[in-house]
């Protein structure tokens, strides 16, 4: 891959992520961790509704949305702050699958009334904003505010029965902090995957 990051931290950067988009070929896909086949079963379980509408946090070009739209579950809006897969994702998408939306958006500022949306998928965006160079046991207080930030954010837009849903191969020691935001029902924490783990974390609002 010759698009990759010169220093891990500039996967933080919004200027890294249309750059990278911006030298993929048009119709390039890529999906960080496990594609819609791996986690199927996991999404039928927690969206048992396919009319759930759901929000994709920092939807990159993955399938992701794409897959989940052909297995019926269609109410799904995209976010991410990259003007330049926003566009291609619209190109891709807008015609064959319509009634799925694209907005460039920032995770950390979510443009939507509250309590709109049942569920919120984020896989691997959280874990874009912390590349930050540091020590990853004491992490700086941006990747502490970007995080939190996010997480308050989702928790906002959620309705009152609604779920956040965050795959990261990110170890509980270094997300739970992330994901303790007040007066939300608790967090669920499950292991994925077998010589390599993933983890889902699960926080209901
Ligand atoms: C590691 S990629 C994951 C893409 C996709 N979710 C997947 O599973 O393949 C991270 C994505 O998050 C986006 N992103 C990073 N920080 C963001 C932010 N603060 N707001 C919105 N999108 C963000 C990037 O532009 C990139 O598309």
């Amino acid at each position: 891959m010759d698009n990759l990051p010169q220093s891990n931290d500039q996967y933080g950067t919004k200027e890294y992520w249309n750059s990278r988009y911006a030298q993929e070929a048009d119709g390039s896909s890529f999906d960080w961790f496990k594609s819609y086949s791996d986690i199927a079963h996991i999404i039928h379980e927690l969206i048992p509704e396919r009319a759930s509408r759901i929000l994709m946090l920092g939807c990159g070009n993955s399938k992701l949305s794409e897959e989940m739209y052909e297995d019926g579950y269609k109410n799904i809006v995209n976010i991410d702050y990259s003007a330049v897969v926003i566009e291609q994702m619209q190109n891709r998408h807008g015609g064959v699958r319509p009634e799925m939306q694209w907005h460039e958006m920032d995770v950390r500022d979510l443009k939507f009334e509250k309590g709109t949306f049942d569920v919120a998928i984020d896989k691997g965006t959280m874990d874009a904003m912390m590349t930050a160079k540091g020590d990853i046991w004491n992490p700086p207080q941006q990747v502490i505010d970007d995080c939190t930030k996010e997480a308050s954010e989702v928790i906002r837009v959620l309705k009152e029965q609604g779920s956040f849903i965050y795959l990261t191969f990110g170890q509980p020691h270094f997300r739970k902090r992330f994901l303790n935001v007040a007066g939300t029902k608790g967090l669920e924490i499950r292991e994925l995957g077998e010589a390599f783990h993933y983890y889902l974390y699960i926080l209901r609002r």
